[in-house]
């Protein structure tokens, strides 16, 4: 079982409220409109659904994504199941430090984006100042836990 799968069950009640905060940051920096679709990659038990009116998740935590009742699939940011420029905006919040690939997991998040990426990266994550390096094209925003990435793709 992975790791995301075994602490699933008390996910929401540990992190909700840090992780809606960092939503809260996005929503002040980044204008998504309510018609506009999103796909949020690595999106773990889908806090941010109720949020997007047009809102899809995918993650290859199983145990993730059960406790969530959105409109969620099994899937990974290195190989992300859609077609190009299938959603107007993509977003992935905390999980990029997770990705096996993280260079071939921004590529696919903005082949599949027509407006915008907006990603964060744990500020305490190994690979911080590597990933930020890479995000380098992307603006960035401050917020205490994360350090937030934009980039308007097409
Ligand atoms: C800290 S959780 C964040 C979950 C959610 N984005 C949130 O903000 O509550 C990190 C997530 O990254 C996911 N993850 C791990 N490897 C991944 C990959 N290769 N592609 C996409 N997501 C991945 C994990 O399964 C986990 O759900």
């Amino acid at each position: 079982m992975d790791y995301y799968s075994k602490i699933a069950e008390g996910y929401n009640e540990l992190h909700k409220r840090e992780q809606l905060d960092k939503i809260k940051t996005i929503f002040k920096n980044v204008y998504i409109s309510n018609e506009e679709t999103t796909l949020d990659v690595g999106c773990g038990t889908a806090l941010y659904a109720y949020l997007f009116r047009n809102y899809k998740g995918i993650d290859p935590s199983k145990g993730m994504l059960e406790q969530s009742n959105s409109d969620v699939r099994l899937g990974k940011a290195e190989e992300i199941p859609f077609e190009d420029s299938t959603f107007d905006n993509v977003i992935s919040i905390s999980a990029i430090h997770n990705f096996n690939d993280y260079k071939k997991g921004v590529e696919e998040m903005e082949r599949v984006s027509k407006k915008k990426v907006v990603i964060t990266l744990l500020k305490k994550a190994k690979k911080f100042e590597e990933i930020k390096e890479h995000l380098k094209d992307y603006r960035e925003v401050d917020h205490p836990i994360d350090a937030i990435f934009i980039k308007n793709v097409k």
